[in-house]
């Protein structure tokens, strides 16, 4: 496997691990774009990574910064930091870490999947949908930090039971952040704090053009739950995406839409590939013209 030449890639930040993964004095290897990587954590709790090539020889990735709670590295040189989220210094949020899942498709699979509110009704219907309510409300798609950044707000949905502290169905309202082709975060009304927002988030390591690891976090006001009721409820969820994922072809994310059907309700993915298409990214995308 070889790493990827593609510049906008590899000019970006990646989440390789979650720092309480790796105890001190232990070592991990994963891969990131095509690289094979080593992750060494000291027992001085620091972390090292390398880039290990096929003769076995090891070169330390230059850059790499410890930040809510995980290791990211970039392969290039980014012009821009990992992106911001004030919210982690906010108090009276709890954070979790759901954990890390792989799934054999590309990173932008997940990540549209992610935002897709036409799926909830079918995908995770008793849950997050059901077939009575299927009906997608509009919502606004909007670029912002001079175009990096795509968002869709004013999102609503009817949820049979929303999250792991719902007792009761309820309408939804959420606004989605895709600050980077491989990040995705959900800002959700709280049931336990009215008028602020949960945060739910997706970092997608790309292993390679078809394979990633989906780490995600939480940053809840609910501490009335515990990790292991709020992984369940995460899991049952992401394993019914996953079921999805697997089966969409190509695994590469086509970036002309014409080669799917898309409606009314996709604005959102519709906007995501035009939005990667605009980035000249390539890594994971199928740009094949229809
Ligand atoms: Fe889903």
């Amino acid at each position: 496997m070889t790493v990827t030449s593609d510049p906008v890639a590899l000019n970006d930040w990646y989440v390789v691990t979650f720092e309480d993964e790796i105890a001190p004095g232990a070592t991990q290897t994963t891969r990131l774009l095509g690289q094979d990587i080593l992750v060494v954590r000291d027992l001085e709790r620091e972390f090292h990574c390398f880039l290990v090539e096929e003769d076995g020889s090891k070169t330390p990735v230059p850059q790499l910064k410890r930040r809510y709670g995980f290791v990211w590295i970039t392969l290039g040189a980014p012009t821009h930091d990992i992106i911001d989220i004030p919210q982690f210094k906010e108090e009276g949020r709890t954070f979790f870490h759901r954990g890390r899942i792989g799934v054999p498709s590309s990173g932008q699979r997940v990540i549209e999947n992610f935002f897709d509110l036409a799926h909830f009704s079918f995908v995770h219907t008793g849950t997050l949908g059901g077939y009575e309510s299927a009906e997608v409300q509009r919502y606004s798609v909007q670029l912002r930090e001079e175009g990096r950044e795509l968002w869709a707000v004013g999102c609503s949905f009817y949820q049979p039971k929303p999250s792991v502290a719902a007792s009761t169905s309820a309408t939804i309202y959420t606004d989605y952040r895709i600050p980077s082709p491989f990040i995705t975060i959900l800002y959700k009304d709280s049931l336990i704090k009215p008028g602020q927002k949960d945060l739910i988030g997706l970092f997608v390591q790309p292993h390679d053009e078809e394979h990633c690891t989906v780490q995600s976090f939480a940053l809840l006001f609910d501490t009335g739950n515990s990790i292991t009721h709020l992984l369940h409820f995460y899991h049952e969820i992401f394993m019914q995406d996953r079921a999805i994922l697997i089966q969409q072809m190509p695994k590469k994310l086509p970036v002309h839409a014409r080669r799917e059907i898309p409606t009314i309700s996709d604005a959102s993915s519709v906007a995501y590939r035009r939005w990667l298409d605009r980035s000249g990214l390539e890594f994971g995308l199928d740009r094949t013209a229809e």
